[in-house]
């Protein structure tokens, strides 16, 4: 096991999440949203956000493979699981764990966008931005890093640390 740093406490994590959950309340307000959550990374945000919400939600889960259990990426994506509700004409939110190189919330927008949504936006937990290899819009981001292999809150290394309450850093 590798020496965990502290990045975000629950208590940090649960001020951003409900910040970000006000401004798509507020941004969002008298439309309909689906939010599309990636697998598995995104559960615990996913879950929490929709929570602080202040506007009706339909939720629904996307999965693609991207890195394997290393923590580098391979490039490579692949759709797993594909979106469950009907999202032509709808807006869509994806909501992602941690943007890294970028590749696989880049995929899964264009993957979307083929589905005709009316709209198509983004929201991050994490942006880690050293390593970015494709342009992508991030529309709502609840904390920016520059580097590093974060675990927790839903983020893994080799599936481990997903369940820790915090965000880390991991040596
Ligand atoms: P990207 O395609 O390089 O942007 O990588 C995005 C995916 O890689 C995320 O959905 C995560 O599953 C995983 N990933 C990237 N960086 C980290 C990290 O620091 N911790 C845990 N998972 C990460
Ligand atoms: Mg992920």
């Amino acid at each position: 096991m590798g020496e965990l740093i502290p990045v975000l406490s629950k208590k940090d994590i649960d001020r951003k999440v409900s910040e970000t959950a006000g401004r798509i309340s507020s941004d969002y307000e008298g439309c309909e949203v689906i939010f599309a959550g990636v697998l598995k990374g995104a559960f615990i945000f996913m879950a929490d956000l929709i929570r602080h919400l202040t506007i009706p939600a339909k939720i629904d889960f996307i999965s693609v493979s991207s890195y394997g259990t290393s923590s580098s990426s391979s490039g490579a994506v692949k759709l797993t699981k594909e979106i469950g509700l009907d999202v032509r004409n709808k807006n869509i939110l994806v909501v992602e764990d941690i943007v890294d190189t970028g590749l696989t919330l880049n995929y899964i927008i264009k993957h979307l966008k083929s589905l005709k949504p009316a709209t198509v936006k983004t929201c991050a937990l994490l942006d880690k931005t050293g390593r970015r290899k494709v342009k992508v819009d991030l529309n709502y981001v609840c904390h920016t890093v520059r580097d590093g292999f974060l675990v927790g809150y839903g983020l893994d290394y080799a599936e481990e640390y997903r369940n820790l309450d915090g965000i880390y850093r991991l040596k």
